[in-house]
């Protein structure tokens, strides 16, 4: 592919870190099915999200990753592939996705794809093929076929294991819908090779990785100790037969090579991976982060920590250690399509974070809005100035809160039905984005339509349009940052220095001449001496700085 940006955009190979893009990428995800209509059908598609590709230009993200858009009976909101090289009817043609490609590229853009490894839809043609062929042939064989289960649970609740009607069970750790595959197996590992050339032939950036720890099961299949079962969203760090088996690192490498293989020297740059690996022992992860096979490693240990500079302080410390030691990149995270969004994790009692009563899991909670909306332009300033890359999710640019009051009948994640409707699973994150508008569908669509999951009543105020118009929004504020953050030398990639202010502050500083303040406490604090506020979340009290309330600083001379 020729370069669309030569002549316009900087060399994307260079910069002041002189890594590759992704050390230092801000990078969008956009989950397709809720970030805009083009045909008007109710669910996105790729024409909208090609018709809003300005909306991330004016954000100033270095990528976008999209959520998966591939044929899917939807059983999992598409992590359920039935087609690896295709695009779903319900999205566009490989054709849209070519010019969305394009497109993005012209906006010095890069663009990820999710590649599902673990597992792929009931509906894919070997799985089919497999129920077709008896026990013990190789179409089997390219699954976890067994003739006695043993005790794993679903990650979604429920037995990992389906009878088929031969009496054999087949192993899937999320969806019945979502068989696993036999990684032992030369035609998978094979099959998916295709599958990453065939996205890097268009033009890709790269991938990011989905449940990238899981794909080998140890030898034998051993049951877990009983009090040890399923929890993915918050590992507790003891060992699991289905996770971080020794093959996965070489397997890494081989993609590493692949990715390789393609020129770096003009845009995007050279390709890179991000693995979803929910870890919370630093030692886990290190391993995969040696430098010949992953590229990057999520880092999910803010989400689930509660509104605590402590809480926050040990996990910034303990992940930078870790990018340090290993040479690695880490990116930070706030915010995913998996996890109740920021604005209502932080409105609610944060003794309630750690610990959900069962009231909680179902969404009957007071949520201070307010309170969660301050807390998360904070949290943005936080995530923007750490030392390294950052992925932002649809929508928590707008400030939008989880949507708690969807009707049990109109949910769609599994995890509802799964948990025996005990946990109201993933759709409140996933609504429809506001463009514009007074009422729903906000712009979604062009026209009045249901869309999939309903969107709340009170969103006007929260659309696009709108902030866009309001220099004080919390869309402006993440523009304000991202600019900056570009323009910052200390900013990006690097390191930081600890400050201290208090047991209930962030403070850091990078060279040359910034420092972050972030007050997580009730009480004002004192700003420690700086020539200029760059930016602040909320309004400062003249030297003081409020309650859950973040700066960045200019210092030095
Ligand atoms: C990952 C995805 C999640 C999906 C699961 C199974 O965790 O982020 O949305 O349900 O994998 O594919």
């Amino acid at each position: 592919m020729t370069d669309p940006t030569s002549g316009l955009m900087p060399d994307p190979t260079a910069g002041p870190a002189a890594g590759p893009w992704w050390r230092d990428a801000v990078v969008y995800q956009v989950y397709p099915r809720s970030f805009a209509d083009a045909d008007g059908d109710g669910e996105g598609d790729l024409r909208g999200v090609r018709a809003r590709l300005d909306h991330l230009a004016d954000l100033g993200v270095d990528a976008v990753w999209l959520s998966p858009f591939y044929p899917s009976p939807m059983a999992d909101g598409g992590y359920d592939v039935a087609d690896y090289c295709d695009v779903d009817p319900r999205y566009g043609t490989l054709a849209d996705f070519d010019l969305l490609v394009a497109e993005a590229a012209e906006r010095g853009i890069r663009v990820i794809v999710d590649i599902v490894p673990n597992h792929c839809s009931a509906a894919h043609l070997w799985f089919r093929q497999a129920l077709a062929a008896p026990p013990g042939s190789p179409e089997r064989d390219r699954f976890i076929f067994r003739d006695e289960p043993n005790n794993w649970q679903s990650n979604f609740g429920g037995r990992a294991w389906t009878r088929v009607a031969d009496g054999q069970w087949y192993l899937h750790l999320f969806d019945s819908g979502q068989p696993d595959w036999n990684w032992r197996n030369p035609d998978v590992v094979a099959m998916f090779e295709q599958v990453l050339r065939f996205w890097l032939d268009r033009g890709v950036a790269g991938f990011r990785i989905d449940v990238a720890a899981m794909l080998y099961k140890q030898e034998g299949l051993p049951d877990l100790p009983p009090d040890r079962q399923m929890a993915y969203l918050v590992p507790d760090g003891s060992p699991v037969p289905y996770e971080h088996q020794p093959e996965l690192l070489d397997l890494y490498r081989s993609w590493r090579k692949i990715l390789d293989s393609y020129p770096a020297d003009a845009f995007p740059g050279p390709r890179g991976t991000v693995a979803e690996i929910w870890f919370d022992d630093a030692t886990r992860a290190a391993p995969y982060l040696a430098g010949d096979g992953l590229a990057q490693l999520f880092n999910f240990r803010l989400m689930p920590a509660p509104w605590s500079a402590a809480e926050f302080r040990a996990v910034i410390e303990d992940s930078h250690r870790l990018a340090v030691e290993t040479g690695g990149s880490v990116p930070w995270v706030l915010g995913n399509h998996d996890v109740p969004r920021m604005v209502t994790r932080y409105g609610v009692d944060q003794a309630l974070v750690r610990n959900p009563t069962p009231d909680v899991l179902l969404g009957r909670i007071d949520v201070d809005r307010e309170l969660g909306t301050r807390r998360a332009r904070a949290a943005a300033l936080l995530l923007l100035a750490l030392p390294g890359a950052a992925y932002i999710y649809q929508g928590d640019e707008l400030g939008l809160p989880e949507h708690l009051a969807i009707p049990d009948d109109e949910r769609q994640d599994p995890m509802f039905e799964r948990t025996a409707r005990t946990f109201m699973g993933r759709d409140g994150c996933r609504v429809p984005l506001p463009w514009s508008g007074a009422a729903a569908p906000y712009g979604f669509a062009d026209r009045p339509v249901r869309t999939w999951l309903p969107q709340p009543g009170d969103w006007a105020e929260l659309a696009v349009e709108r902030q866009r118009a309001d220099p004080g929004s919390i869309l402006a504020l993440y523009r304000a940052a991202l600019t900056e953050r570009r323009r910052h030398p200390a900013l990006g990639d690097g390191d930081m220095i600890w400050l201290d202010l208090g047991p209930d502050v962030l403070a850091f500083g990078r060279e040359p001449g910034f420092v972050l303040v972030a007050n997580l406490g009730a009480e004002p604090i004192t700003l420690p001496a700086h020539n200029e506020v760059l930016l602040a979340s909320g309004p400062l009290d003249g030297d003081l700085l409020p309650a859950d309330t973040a700066v960045w600083l200019r210092t030095g001379v």
